[in-house]
């Protein structure tokens, strides 16, 4: 098989970044480089770039954004830990371009009002057995978009939403790495609502 062209890679953080990270620890088993790191407010992640000499940038404005994604011919944009709403014009634009990083099994505890703890809160007080962390491509729906990849933890009674995200974080390491690697070996294609793994 003919290997695909190494990929341009942009990363969307919001927060501490420890998925960005994870990227950036196995990214000699990814086909790509990581560009960018762009950040909707002065997050700790991007101290992570700034020790790897990648250019970051803190930005809301989407038009400069989406130019920026334009010059550095971005291939990829993963949203790890992002936790603002993509504008509509951007997700079009970029559909099938953008993977998305949610720490429930969706389509559970998902959609505009599940982030942080308040997902694991709701999962909690659900009494649910198991729950997880889906990787997904973007679309217009908030955490609606093509499922690539899930990976279930067990709830234990005793789990706050804080021991239940500590669980569910080690897991989001893993799977945000091999979707990665996955997109970057040309290996994901988009079929209606699903995505096909070769
Ligand atoms: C992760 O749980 C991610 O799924 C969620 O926010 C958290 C970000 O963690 N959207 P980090 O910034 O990658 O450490």
């Amino acid at each position: 098989m003919e290997k695909s062209s190494s990929k341009n890679i942009a990363i969307f953080i919001s927060g501490r970044g420890s998925n960005f990270k994870s990227i950036l620890d196995h990214i000699n088993e990814i086909n790509g480089e990581i560009k960018i790191v762009i950040s909707n407010k002065n997050a700790l992640g991007l101290n992570y770039a700034k020790e790897k000499n990648i250019q970051t940038l803190i930005s809301n404005d989407f038009e400069k954004i989406s130019s920026i994604m334009e010059e550095l011919n971005i291939d990829l944009i993963v949203l790890a830990g992002y936790l603002k709403i993509l504008p509509k014009n951007f997700v079009k634009k970029f559909f099938g371009k953008i993977i998305n990083i949610h720490p429930s099994l969706i389509p559970s505890f998902c959609g505009k009002n599940f982030y942080g703890e308040k997902v694991h809160e709701a999962a909690i007080n659900r009494g649910v057995r198991y729950s997880g962390c889906t990787t997904h491509f973007v679309s217009d729906v908030v955490d609606g978009g093509p499922i690539i990849l899930q990976k279930t933890v067990e709830v234990s009674q005793n789990d706050t939403p804080k021991t239940l995200a500590e669980k569910i974080l080690i897991e989001e390491h893993k799977i945000i790495v091999e979707s990665v690697k996955l997109f970057c070996d040309d290996l994901l294609t988009i079929k209606g609502e699903r995505v096909i793994i070769k």
